[in-house]
């Protein structure tokens, strides 16, 4: 179903919905998906769900980034994380397209608009129906409360105050080769990365693993979601 000239939505194979990005690379006319065709929702589960567990259990009240909002699908399974810990939390999330965290704020606040059918879902594939109206409750209240920040690009600069959990989400290097370099990754785990903190991405591009090596991260071996050879997974204690 085509939302807009730039959007369309697509079931993914877990029943739950992911976003098509039809854009222009080098002339090239080219689609990205947001998620695996094969689960958008299992897919965040797999790749991002150790990473914020581990946060959680590591640290009284966790702050986490989240580079990439896109249908707020991380944001969804953090707060369902806090809600089933009782653990307050806050959340830093990065979005570059207006469009995305306009749309994710209207819905929040049951202002209409053409992606609310998709939001829903989203929830309701990560949180269950018995979840998905105190989650999103959670995220509106922690909004207005400052406690879910929604910002735009990343940059080291914007991150703010370091986090205990960093998700890597953004569209792949083809589409944002500027942000998949080690110069990028390093600058920016050096003021995102507080002491103790967890990386994950779906990504496993060699300047993600050199960059969290250098800045003291402990590499766990994982595979990718469904079949893909390899993602990142990475902690960093303090003893
Ligand atoms: C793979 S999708 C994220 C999926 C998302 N985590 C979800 O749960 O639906 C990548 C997202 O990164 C956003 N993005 C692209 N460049 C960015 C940048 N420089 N800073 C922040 N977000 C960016 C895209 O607009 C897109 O929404």
């Amino acid at each position: 179903m085509k939302i807009n000239s730039q959007y369309s939505v697509k079931i993914t194979e877990d029943g739950s919905p992911t976003l098509v990005l039809s854009t222009g690379v080098d002339h090239l006319f080219v689609e990205e998906k947001m998620h695996s065709r094969f689960g958008a929702a299992s897919e965040t589960e797999y790749i991002y769900g150790p990473a914020i567990d581990w946060a959680f259990e590591k640290i009284e009240a966790p702050r986490f980034i989240v580079v990439g909002l896109g249908l707020g699908y991380i944001e969804f399974l953090i707060s369902r994380q806090g809600r089933l810990r009782n653990s307050i939390y806050e959340i830093h999330s990065f979005e570059s397209d207006p469009f995305l965290r306009d749309s994710i704020l209207a819905w929040l606040h049951e202002d209409p608009n053409d992606l609310d059918p998709v939001f829903c879902s989203a929830l309701t594939s990560i949180a269950g129906r018995e979840l998905d109206l105190q989650v999103k409750e959670d995220l509106r209240s922690m909004h207005e409360k400052g406690k879910w920040r929604i910002s735009g690009a990343i940059s080291p600069e914007a991150v703010g105050t370091p986090a205990n959990g960093i998700l890597y989400d953004l569209f792949s290097h083809k589409i944002t080769p500027e942000l998949w370099n080690d110069q990028f990754i390093s600058s920016l785990l050096q003021k995102a990365a507080a002491k103790e903190c967890s990386f994950a991405s779906y990504a496993s591009k060699g300047a993600i693993k050199r960059s969290l090596k250098t800045c003291g991260f402990t590499l766990v071996d994982k595979k990718g979601f469904a079949g893909k050879r390899e993602s990142t997974l990475a902690f960093r204690t303090v003893f």
